[in-house]
Parts: structure tokens; sequence; C-alpha cells
């Protein structure tokens, strides 16, 4: 039993790690989420399997495990398929919070029957479970409720909170040192109160456009607070699982503050990015814009040999994704050359506009990374910049503003550049785009789903011959 248990346990992890692989490109992605998942199940069935072998499932433990599978498993399903596109971060911290705090959970009722005498290593990761876990669960329900709104987007700021946090912080530390030295449920109960309020001090002076990166930060803790979990409780499941993601969720958040050209310091130090909406204006500091008609842009589209569509966090708020794929469909049917350009932290989460345009069907080799599409700008007729901003920036290249260093889709360098958006309003880092006084750009202003929707209609009317 225990050696096919722990090559059942081996072939769950090799399901985790090739799930992760295949998630690294949007064709093999779904399948990826779905060798996780069945990996993940057969850990679960498996547990319960050596459970009742043990014999250590009572009834009483067999009711409560049932109810929290049916519960948990119904909640997760309709959260998932019900949540929109736009509110899928929320979603994601909310799922942290629930990890980090079962993690902290599970550490908590082992050191329930008597906390002393254990050995060093299993208090030791007691307490870092406890510890990271506690703090994943308070800053993840903070982060998902400045997205949902219901906490202030705004870096939430008081006189000498750093210095609250920071004696927090030493709070916690030395009860857990304590209790991994003398073990008490005391010293247990003390860090786990403060790594609590740790977690909601240091989230909510950060502002709510900077909580993508946060949430990232936050799911790698929830991974080291599962993998802690494991070694407390000895399970090779947990153990692996929770350093993956710790792993993935590092990775990422790393990758995440390079393309923002932000350091990860910076980002946790909190105080950029309201997360608020932007006033919308027409009003700008950088000059004079050439505005164009749906009807101007359609016919230029039109006529054009290739054509990039460069979309933008304007795109999902418009919730546009399935008229930007008709237009490019149209256009192709035109013979237009048309391929879409992806910058890697466009929108406000991970891959949210490559999430996008899968969800409407555009085909993925149609899909360029920066690196990919960059070259072809020069060759290319017409740039549709949907709901994008900050990442076509021009200012990127210079020094000394917002999004410096930041690297940027060059779509100054096409032949010719239309701008939808619904005026000159800011993007996320708050500064004016130059490239909407460069003479080779038009701004299309309006809502994205409208305009794309005009656009549509332009290209149907010429092709029945106006
Ligand atoms: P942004 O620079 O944020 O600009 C989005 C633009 O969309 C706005 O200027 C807005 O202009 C326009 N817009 C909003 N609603 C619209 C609608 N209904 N129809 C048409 N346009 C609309 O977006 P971006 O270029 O995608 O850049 C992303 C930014 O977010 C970067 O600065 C990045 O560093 C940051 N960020 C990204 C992530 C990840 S992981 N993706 C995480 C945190 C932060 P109007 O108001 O004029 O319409």
């Amino acid at each position: 039993m225990n050696t096919t248990t722990h090559l059942l346990y081996l072939g769950t992890a090799v399901c985790f790690v090739l799930g992760l692989h295949l998630m690294n490109s949007p064709a093999t992605a779904r399948r990826g989420n779905q060798l996780s998942a069945f990996g993940m199940a057969v850990a679960i069935a498996l547990t319960v399997v050596v459970l009742i072998d043990d014999g250590t499932m009572t009834l009483t433990a067999t009711v409560v495990l049932a109810i929290g599978v049916l519960v948990g498993s119904t909640a997760g399903l309709i959260a998932a398929r019900r949540v929109k596109m736009t509110a899928m971060p929320q979603l994601v911290s909310l799922f942290n919070a629930v990890g980090g705090g079962a993690a902290a959970l599970i550490a908590f009722g082992d050191a329930l029957p008597g906390s002393t005498g254990r050995p060093t290593s299993t208090t030791l990761a007691t307490f870092l479970d406890v510890l990271i876990g506690a703090v994943t669960f308070s800053g993840s329900l903070i982060a998902a409720g400045k997205l949902a709104g219901v906490v202030p987007g705004r870096p939430l700021t008081f006189a000498g909170g750093r210095l609250v946090n920071l004696l927090l912080g030493l709070t916690a530390l030395t009860a857990g040192v304590l209790y991994t030295a003398r073990g008490g449920l005391g010293a247990l109960g003390i860090l786990t109160g403060a790594a609590l309020a740790v977690g909601v001090l240091a989230t909510l002076p950060i502002g709510g456009a900077d909580m993508p990166v946060v949430i990232s930060l936050l799911n790698a803790c929830t991974g080291t607070a599962v993998a802690m979990a494991g070694f407390v409780i000895g399970s090779t499941p947990l153990i692996i699982a929770g350093a993956l993601v710790g792993a993935a969720g590092g990775i990422l958040t790393k990758l995440m503050a390079v393309a923002m050209n932000r350091s990860l310091l910076n980002i946790v130090a909190g105080g950029f990015g309201t997360g608020d909406e932007q006033a919308v204006s027409a009003t700008t500091a950088i000059g004079s814009v050439r505005a164009v008609t749906a009807d101007d842009a359609a016919l230029q589209l039109a006529y054009a040999r290739k054509v990039v569509v460069v979309p933008g966090y304007g795109l999902a708020a418009a919730q546009a994704q399935h008229e930007v794929v008709e237009l490019a469909q149209a256009l192709a049917e035109r013979g237009v050359d048309v391929s879409y350009g992806i910058h890697p932290v466009a929108g406000r989460m991970p891959g949210h506009m490559n999430v996008l345009l899968a969800e409407a069907n555009a085909p993925y080799p149609l899909l360029k990374d920066l690196d990919e599409i960059n070259p072809q700008f020069a060759a290319t007729d017409v740039v549709l910049v949907v709901g994008a901003n900050d990442v076509t920036n021009p200012a990127a290249r210079r020094p000394g503003n917002a999004v410096s260093g930041m690297p940027i889709l060059d779509v100054d360098k096409a032949r010719s550049v239309i701008v939808v958006k619904r005026s000159l309003g800011h993007g996320y880092a708050g500064i004016d785009n130059e490239l909407y006084t460069n003479p080779r750009t038009a701004m299309l202003f309006g809502d994205a789903k409208v305009v794309l929707t005009a656009l549509i209609t332009e290209l149907q009317a010429y092709a029945v011959g106006r």
C-alpha cells in the first residue's frame, strides 16, 4: 500500500508539472488546466483512501469531509462559471485567501491536541505555515475587496502605519520563535493575530491598480504556506503542489514587475496607482490631436495590406473582444493580413488579452507577443489600437516619467495608427500618451464596443459596394 500510494502521489505531481508546462501556450492551456485538476482530484481521492486504510476516518470525520468537499466544490464551480473576465483578478485573490487560510488552519489544527514535545522541524513548519498563511489570507481578502470596489482602491495610509506594521511583524516573529522553542497555544494565537493584522495593514497602502502584482505575490505565498502545511502533516502532494505554486507565482510576480519596469519593493511600498476609474476628459497637456470618423477609419482599414490590432485594458472594460475578432475576420476576408500585437502587461492581469481573445475564438497563431510583433510595425499599413494606452506610449523610451524603461509596442513605427478610446484620458500610469499627437496617429473617440460595431457596419457597406 505504501509503495503504491507514493507512486500514485508521484503520478499526481507529474500531472501538476506537465499541466503547468501546457499552460505556456494558449493553444494547450485548457488541457494543462484539466490535467492539473485531474492530478488534484486523484490526490484528494488517494488521501481519503489512505485515511480509511489508517483507520483514522471516523463517522464524524467522514461527514465533515463530505460536507467540505460538497460545499467547496459547488462554491468554486459556481464562482468560476459565473465570473466575468474583468472580475477574474478578484476571484483569483479570493481563491488565494481560501488557500492561505486553509493552509494556516491545517497547522493550527495540528497544533491543537498538545503543542509541546513535538520535533523542532514540525513546530518550525507550523510557525512558517501560520505566519505566511494568515498574512496571505487577510492580505488577499483586502486585495480582492480593493479590486471589487468594496475597499477603496486608492492607497490607504495613516500616520505611523509603517511603524505599526513593523511592530506587528516583530511581534509575529517573536511569538513564532517562542512557539518553535517551547510550543504553547498562546504563542501560536499571538502569531496568528499579528500575522492577520500585517496582511491587512501591508495591503491597504497599495493602490488598486497594483493589485494584480500583489495578488501574484500573495499567490506565491499561498503556495509556500501550503508546502509548509505539507511538512506539518507529512503530505507529499501538498509539499509538491505548494512548492510548484510558490515557484510559479514568484516567477510570474518578477515577470510582471519587469514588464512594468517597477521594482517589487516599489510596488509593495505602495502609493502608486489608484485603481479608480479615470475621469473622462478630452483635454491633454501634450498638444492637439487629429480625430477621424468610423467611416474614414473603415476606409483606411479596408484598403490596407497589413493591419495589426493592439488591444489593451479598454477592450476588457468595454467587453468588446467579440467585436474586435469579428472586425479582424471581416478584414481577413477582404484579403488584409491581420494579426494581434499582445503586450505582456496589457490589461490588468497576466495574460488578460490572450484570455479575452481566446474567449472570442481569435486564432492563436495570429496572437504575436512583443518581440515577435515589434519588428513588423515598420511594414504595417495601419495599427488599430483598441483601449490600449501605456503599453504604446513612446515616452517609455525616455527617462524621467512613470513609464520610463517599460518595454512598449512600437506602434508609432507603423505607416499609420488609429487609436480607439473614449477620450484623451490617461491609462494606469496616469500620464499623457505622446502617440496621440504623432502626425501619423488618428483618434477614433468612443466606447470600444460601439466604435468596433460601427467599423464592422462600415466595412460591410464596402463589401456590398457603396
Ligand atoms: P491603460 O494604459 O491602463 O489604458 C487603458 C485605456 O483604455 C485608458 O486610457 C482608457 O481611455 C481606455 N478605455 C477605458 N474604457 C474604455 C472603453 N469602454 N472603450 C474604449 N477605451 C476605453 O491600458 P494598457 O495599455 O492595457 O496598459 C496596462 C497598464 O496597466 C500598464 O501601465 C501596466 O503596467 C498596468 N498594469 C498591468 C497589469 C497586468 S498584469 N496586465 C497589472 C498591473 C498594472 P479612455 O478613458 O479615454 O477611454
